[in-house]
């Protein structure tokens, strides 16, 4: 129960007849209430009821998009979530951007995780319409201005053996199309838009379009991230695993 440390301590405060819920004394202590319609008093003053935290990995798939209602009628990614709980996307995938999405009701965690001071690093699979030039690859590193402002660095890693045109992308920004406009502004088209990971959440093993709950490691993994980013800012991304990049390449010829 909010505010009241211990289960034993709660206990006695309801065996005391402190507690009531809807304006009813409780005396079962096995009482159970739904924090989103109850009202709980504890000594004639309400008191807010920790509720269930979710967190969700769903395995976006394209033609889809992040938003709970859209006039147009077009899909969304909540026909795809089949639970009755409330969540929101933890920032969002354009319509026909695919992979890692995260949702949850912990509206703490979601804030931060977005706020740019966090630098929650994100990892893109980038398909262009042409090579990258290495120029391009340059600027699109140091930062690119776009017109909401210069980008910050990013990480540009060519897929060996893609000529070039399959690209790993590390941003800790969150701008809306991000990805895209940096590459647009260069004359790039982005063919393919994929999300490998967010905060070091990935879809592995996660078929296209199929949702799971997060793992108490990858939670508390998101936690760390949050806390870490008061203390130490990175100042640059770092650049991918030789790993990681042939587990992107391997994916991808599948
Ligand atoms: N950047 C984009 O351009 N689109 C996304 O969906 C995500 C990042």
């Amino acid at each position: 129960m909010s505010g009241i440390a211990s289960r034993r301590a709660a206990e006695e405060v309801i065996r005391a007849g402190n507690v009531k819920v809807n304006g009813k004394v409780v005396e079962d202590l096995g009482t159970q209430v739904d924090p989103s319609v109850d009202t709980v008093t504890v000594r004639g003053k309400r008191v807010a009821i920790a509720e269930h935290m979710l967190y969700i990995l769903m395995n976006k798939p394209k033609d889809y998009i992040t938003t709970a209602k859209d006039e147009k009628e077009r899909r969304t990614v909540y026909e795809l979530i089949t639970i009755k709980e409330r969540v929101f996307p933890i920032g969002r995938l354009d319509r026909n951007t695919t992979g890692v999405l995260l949702f949850t009701n912990d509206g703490f965690l979601a804030t931060k995780l977005m706020h740019p001071s966090s630098e929650v690093k994100k990892i893109y699979h980038v398909s262009l319409d042409h090579s990258l030039e290495e120029d391009h690859r340059d600027k699109l590193q140091k930062g690119i201005y776009l017109e909401d402002g210069k980008t910050a660095p990013a990480s540009i890693e060519p897929i060996p053996g893609t000529k070039n045109k399959e690209i790993v992308v590390t941003i800790h920004e969150g701008r809306n199309r991000q990805v895209r406009r940096m590459f647009e502004t260069l004359g790039y088209e982005i063919m393919k838009l994929h999300r490998v990971s967010y905060g070091g959440v990935t879809a592995d093993g996660l078929a296209r379009g199929k949702w799971r709950f997060l793992t108490d490691p990858e939670i508390k993994r998101l936690k760390l991230l949050v806390e870490k980013s008061k203390t130490s800012k990175p100042k640059s991304v770092k650049v991918l695993s030789t790993a990681l990049k042939q587990r992107i390449a391997l994916a991808k010829a599948k």
